[in-house]
């Protein structure tokens, strides 16, 4: 049976944790499906795992395009995200229902684009015309430089209530999903216990309604640094089929994350 947004809502709903892997191509696709993983998240983080920059500001609507469609003729059952790459939709709400269009005909099942509040407007534009939307709040890779870096956010009780604050704004446009990037587990817990949104966590503690971890992280394969909330599952796995069963099992367990990957 193929996930839905529904699917996932009532996962979340009954406290069965989502499992999702960021996924660019066909192949992938049918192996990470196979091993339970239930969201392919076509993330613009191929722009360092694929692509070999430093940063996912290279990312081209074309590119994500391409990548959608790949990871779309390998899936059968799981949902897929795509994720809006940097000015492909922060000019105007027309301009990201353009590209947001692309992205679902492309296979798509939601679209994912970066920011809180400022956001807002967007993402009840999009939804009002049909296109599922997931936001994404905490560490914002598209904005790094205005960040200083790949830092960790919501340190400090004015920085975590501005995420509630960013929270509740995305609710009330209607994001049917949020992902929480690198902040402490306290503000990971509080955000995931007062939306409705069911969250997915990537270094928010491990109190979300699911996990997500970058494909080449878990895979090891990444040459660069990895995160702190990152884990490589291939040591002792056998196999990458087993790494990804691995996982699964760890994050609808609630092992992974444990304390080492949190802040
Ligand atoms: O692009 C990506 O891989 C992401 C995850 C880090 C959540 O957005």
């Amino acid at each position: 049976m193929k996930t839905t947004l529904h699917t996932l809502q009532q996962m979340a709903a009954k406290g069965d944790r989502i499992a999702t892997l960021t996924c660019y191509d066909a192949s992938f696709a049918a192996l990470l499906e196979t091993a339970g993983v239930d969201i392919l998240l076509v993330g613009d983080s191929l722009g360092m795992t694929l692509q070999g920059s430093e940063t996912t500001l290279g990312v081209t609507l074309d590119h994500m395009v391409y990548h959608t469609r790949c990871v779309a003729s390998g899936a059968r059952k799981a949902f897929i995200i795509a994720d809006l790459p940097f000015g492909s939709y922060q000019e105007s709400s027309q301009q990201a229902l353009r590209s947001a269009t692309q992205l679902m005909a492309a296979g798509a099942h939601m679209v994912k684009l970066e920011g809180g509040q400022p956001m807002a407007e967007t993402v009840a534009f999009l939804t009002a015309r049909g296109i599922p939307v997931c936001g994404h709040i905490g560490l914002t890779p598209q904005s790094v430089h205005q960040l200083g870096g790949y830092r960790v956010q919501g340190r400090g009780d004015a920085a975590a209530e501005r995420l509630l604050q960013d929270t509740r704004a995305l609710q009330q446009a209607g994001a049917g999903l949020l992902v929480l990037e690198a902040m402490p587990s306290t503000v990971g817990k509080e955000i995931s216990t007062k939306t409705a949104i069911p969250t997915i966590g990537i270094g928010a503690g491990p109190d979300c309604a699911g996990q997500v971890l970058v494909l080449h992280d878990i895979l090891g394969i990444y040459p660069g640094k990895t995160p702190k909330f990152a884990k490589n599952f291939m040591p002792g796995a056998g196999s990458i089929q087993a790494a990804v069963q691995t996982f699964v099992q760890e994050v609808k367990s609630g092992a992974f994350p444990a304390p080492e990957h949190c802040f």
